[in-house]
């Protein structure tokens, strides 16, 4: 089966190397061509656990290429992709869908014979159906059907998401399609993941509905986290004792800066202006991206109180700056958000991420200072702010780290450490919701 990938980034890349392992030819097209470059010279672009001998091992086997041309591959294709970026529209928190539709009208001019396409990018409802009657437009004469297969893949566990997943949502409405979607799919049917079948619109909204209601309970947790405060409750406990009860589940219960990355925050907002397009009211999500933007500027108090009411003047050692571990996406993460105002504030960054400093050094200011040791970090400190769980953190020296330190403010915005243990060893430790 000859599949074409358009767009090689976080989705298109590890869903065309986990399609050539399933067996397919895959051709993953990009129009960055020193993207491509480096893919082609074995390089992998992102950083996502595993990608790098995925990638390797189904390029020596001669079924995963690389390309910035459209040509020949997507004639020789039964299936074609479209896996780009649909980021928020500048102005309207819609979705920009301009390099979904540019990619439609390049697929149309190269289509020959029977081809399916199929939106993988998080896209609007109706997308797929304007996707045809672009595709029509360019080229009248096209053999092809429109098929949504919306990516659930997280970051940092891509991999074993696309391979293992909870489901697979295709919304595809003519037999042909299906069976030739079935057909790439079949080995996650071996192994009994379940593929749901519906109609487009249905499968364009399962990803905006999945994401919002992610999003929704860490919301939810992050403001009973506040509530835990206020009352003197530990939020651990209370989201340990909410996730006992299966209909409730212990995931996505865990308070921290708030969500950011590449989906939580332009989803959210896409589906409340997809919800504003249509009459129906969305007040839910929009409480929730209300509330995740008030505790980003909850946690930029919290660390003021913590250093006694003032950044100004004050060192503070960042740990993490990717908005989770095991990836170097600096998409909306909330250190973005943080850091600035902290500097604004007068206070010198010193940061240290295991992954994200390339990134990060794109969309920070000029100010902060990186590190590639944690330890050369938190030297001469005030304070020290774990930002994003990685494990390097969780496994680091607290003794050094104290003695390296010139004060002892350790604000824990992800709850990596237990609060007694951190005060008995001599730090002003705060954490979040206890
Ligand atoms: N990143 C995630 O974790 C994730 C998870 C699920 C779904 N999604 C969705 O998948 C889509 C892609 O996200 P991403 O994170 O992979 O984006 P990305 O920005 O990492 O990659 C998009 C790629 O598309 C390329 N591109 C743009 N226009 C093109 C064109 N006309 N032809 C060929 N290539 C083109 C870009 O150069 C870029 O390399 C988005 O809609 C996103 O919401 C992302």
């Amino acid at each position: 089966m000859n599949v074409v990938m358009i767009g090689s980034g976080y989705v298109g890349l590890v869903s065309g190397a986990c399609f050539a392992e399933f067996g397919a030819n895959v051709t993953c097209i990009d129009v960055d061509q020193s993207k491509i470059e480096r893919l082609e010279a074995g390089q992998i672009p992102i950083y996502e656990p595993g990608l790098d001998d995925l990638v390797a091992r189904n390029v020596t086997a001669g079924r995963l290429h690389f390309t910035t041309d459209y040509d020949p591959a997507i004639g020789a294709a039964d299936l074609v992709f479209i896996a780009v970026g649909t980021p928020t529209r500048r102005g309207d928190g819609h979705a920009d869908l301009v390099y979904v539709y540019e990619a439609a009208r390049q697929i149309a001019r190269h289509l020959s014979g029977y081809t399916v396409i199929v939106d993988k990018s998080t896209v609007p409802v109706g997308t797929a159906r304007q996707v045809a009657r672009v595709i029509s437009g360019e080229k009248p004469d096209a053999d092809f059907d429109v098929a949504s297969n919306p990516e659930f893949l997280r970051e940092g566990a891509a991999i074993g998401d696309f391979m293992r997943p909870d489901r697979v949502v295709l919304g595809v409405e003519s037999d042909r399609a299906e069976k030739l979607l079935r057909e790439l799919y079949r080995p996650i049917n071996l192994i009994e993941a379940p593929i749901l079948v519906t109609n487009l619109e249905s499968a364009e909204l399962v990803k905006y509905a999945s994401n919002a209601f992610l999003a929704t309970k860490i919301s939810f947790i992050n403001e009973i986290a506040n509530l835990c405060e206020a009352v003197g409750a530990d939020v651990h406990a209370v989201a340990k004792g909410m996730g006992m009860d299966k209909r409730i589940g212990g995931k996505f219960l865990h308070p921290g800066p708030g969500y950011g990355g590449s989906c939580f925050p332009k989803d959210t907002t896409a589906l409340i202006r997809i919800a504003q397009e249509h009459g129906a009211s969305c007040r839910i999500v929009e409480a929730t991206v209300e509330v995740n933007a008030a505790q980003k500027a909850r946690m930029i108090k919290k660390i003021r109180e913590a250093l006694g009411g003032s950044e100004s003047g004050k060192t503070i050692a960042i740990l993490g700056l990717t908005f989770k571990p095991e990836t170097d996406d600096m998409r909306d993460s909330p250190s973005l958000a943080i850091i600035p105002n902290l500097i604004d504030k007068g206070a010198v960054i010193r940061a240290h991420d295991p992954q994200g400093s390339e990134e990060a050094r794109r969309f920070l200011p000029a100010e902060v200072n990186y590190f590639d040791d944690l330890y050369a970090a938190v030297t001469g400190a005030d304070a020290v702010v774990l930002m994003t769980e990685w494990n390097e953190y969780r496994g680091m020296s607290l003794e050094q780290v104290g003695e390296l330190m010139k004060g002892s403010v350790f604000v824990d915005l992800r709850n990596v450490y237990e609060p007694e243990s951190m005060t008995s060893r001599g730090f002003s430790y705060f954490g979040v919701g206890r």
